[in-house]
């Protein structure tokens, strides 16, 4: 019996090690991921030269801008428009038109291969990326919720004071839902926000948005359906949201489209018609056609 122990606690540790030479493995196969990962070279850089504006207006433009991501197939086709400060656009168009893609470009995560965007006259190549992305807000198709408290979410690092976390929640309204969660403004919300519903996510980033005060508002709004109180409250954050601002939209509420002062429509990557609600009506065309599809109804 005492041989049989002994000889049994020769070999634990040797198994053991041999255990630890897995973990080494996996360990060492993950570091390379990461360092990988930490290796990528962005593919939009910084001008060295690159100033600051003093103070943004908002004043959006493309000039003749065409893009693809692979190599040969074009996304975007000579997309010229101007967006003045405090005026509004919406983008509308048949699924992978190129709507988002315009916004990925105004955001500069991806440069034009031709043409040019620019924010107040000034090429976003000679802007430096931090200026730019402080002038503007972005609420994305998919809203994104951070496993923090929902003030932590509204106020997403920046130096924004309690009261105007929640005066921005109130603004869009969704202090009537926050106030009935268990812990208020600082409950910890789930994984990706698992435990709130399409809208009341969309509400929080409404008001992450305008906590942070842009003067360029981006807004790729949602085609999930949400129900129809959440769709008033929805409609009228919007609303609160583009007062005052240059507001770029790609919209898919005919309530939002209404309210644009103008309307791109958008199709394989060109901007084949544009005008006012009105206007496009009358032309009976592309519009005209993706209104009674898609908006009569809705
Ligand atoms: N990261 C990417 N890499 C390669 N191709 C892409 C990428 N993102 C989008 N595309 C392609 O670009 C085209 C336009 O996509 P985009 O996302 O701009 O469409 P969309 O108008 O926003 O559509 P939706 O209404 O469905 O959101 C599509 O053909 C799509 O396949
Ligand atoms: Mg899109």
């Amino acid at each position: 019996m005492a041989f049989i122990s002994y000889v049994r606690q020769m070999f634990q540790p040797i198994a053991d090690m041999s255990e630890k030479f897995n973990i080494m493995q996996s360990a060492m196969a993950s570091a390379e991921r990461v360092f990988g990962v930490m290796d990528t070279a962005p593919e939009v850089t910084e001008a060295p030269d690159a100033e600051a504006p003093a103070e943004m207006a908002g004043r959006v433009e493309f000039e003749s801008v065409s893009f693809s991501y692979v190599e040969g197939k074009q996304v975007l086709r000579d997309v010229s428009f101007t967006v003045e400060p405090g005026r509004s656009v919406a983008v509308v168009g048949p699924t992978g038109a190129g709507k988002t893609s315009i916004i990925n470009l105004l955001c500069r995560f991806y440069d034009p291969s031709s043409g040019s965007v620019k924010v107040d006259g000034t090429d976003l190549r000679r802007m430096p990326m931090a200026s730019l992305r402080r002038n503007m807000a972005i609420v994305l198709q998919d809203a994104f919720i951070f496993s923090r408290t929902i003030e932590d979410n509204i106020r997403l690092g920046s130096p924004i004071g309690t009261e105007s976390v929640r005066k921005a929640a109130e603004m869009v309204q969704a202090d009537g839902f926050i106030e009935n969660l268990p812990g208020g403004y600082s409950e910890v919300m789930a994984e990706r926000g698992a435990t709130l519903s399409t809208g009341q996510k969309q509400l929080i980033c409404f008001a992450r948005a305008l906590a942070h005060d842009p003067k360029i508002l981006i807004l790729d709004e949602a085609t999930s359906s949400v129900d129809p109180a959440t769709e008033q409250l929805v409609q009228k954050a919007i609303e609160t949201l583009m007062r005052g601002r240059t507001s770029i939209i790609v919209a898919h509420r005919l309530s939002t489209i209404q309210k644009a002062d103008e309307i791109l429509v958008l199709d394989e990557g060109r901007i084949v018609e544009r005008g006012s609600h009105q206007e496009l009506l009358a032309r009976r065309g592309i519009y005209y056609n993706l209104y009674l599809l898609q908006y009569r109804n809705g």
